[in-house]
């Protein structure tokens, strides 16, 4: 079940920008609102720029996992209950991800981004979870 370690960094390269640029997007965004300055403003649209084109890469990264560690962890049965939240939150992010890029309405978009914002970081955090208790299992 291990990853090669090329293949882990890039996981853990792709969530961290994802993670920093979301964070940053909360800050920017909050800013923008509170100071007069064009920067904020600039900064949230870079910054989400570089969320979507990381989300992209994730996207990759993610369908690419399911062969050599999705499918095989199912049939070993290990690390089930933790390996199911991981794929449960991947496939939240995506799907309200989906509703941010397309669901224009005013009243589902904030819950949309509210949703998409918790198990964003939800997500490394069980990510952490995941590996320790996978790995204290194989061992
Ligand atoms: C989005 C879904 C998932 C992600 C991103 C993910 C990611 C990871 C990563 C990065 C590791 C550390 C690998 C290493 O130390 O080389 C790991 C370990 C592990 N994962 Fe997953 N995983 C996912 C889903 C699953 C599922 C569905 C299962 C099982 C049904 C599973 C079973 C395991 C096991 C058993 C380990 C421990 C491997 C070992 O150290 O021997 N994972 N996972
Ligand atoms: C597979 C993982 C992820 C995907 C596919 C994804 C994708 C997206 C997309 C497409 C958007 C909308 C961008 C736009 O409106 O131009 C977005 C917004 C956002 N994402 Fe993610 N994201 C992921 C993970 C994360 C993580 C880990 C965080 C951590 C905090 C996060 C935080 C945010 C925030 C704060 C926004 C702005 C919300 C809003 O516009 O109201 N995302 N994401």
């Amino acid at each position: 079940m291990r990853l090669k370690p090329s293949f882990r960094f890039s996981i853990y390269a792709a969530l961290a920008v994802l993670l920093l640029t979301g964070a940053g997007w909360l800050v920017a965004d909050r800013q923008k609102d509170l100071s007069s300055s064009e920067i904020w403003q600039q900064t949230a649209a870079s910054l989400l720029m570089a969320h979507g084109g990381a989300a992209m890469v994730t996207l990759l990264l993610l369908g690419a996992l399911i062969p050599v560690h999705v499918l095989r962890g199912w049939r070993n049965g290990n690390n089930l209950v933790s390996g199911s939240a991981m794929i449960a939150l991947s496939t939240l992010l995506v799907v309200t991800a989906f509703g941010l890029y397309y669901l224009g309405s005013e009243a589902v978009r904030p819950w949309i981004s509210w949703i998409h914002i918790i198990v964003g970081f939800a997500l490394p955090a069980w990510l952490g979870l995941h590996i320790f208790l996978g790995r204290r299992r194989s061992r």
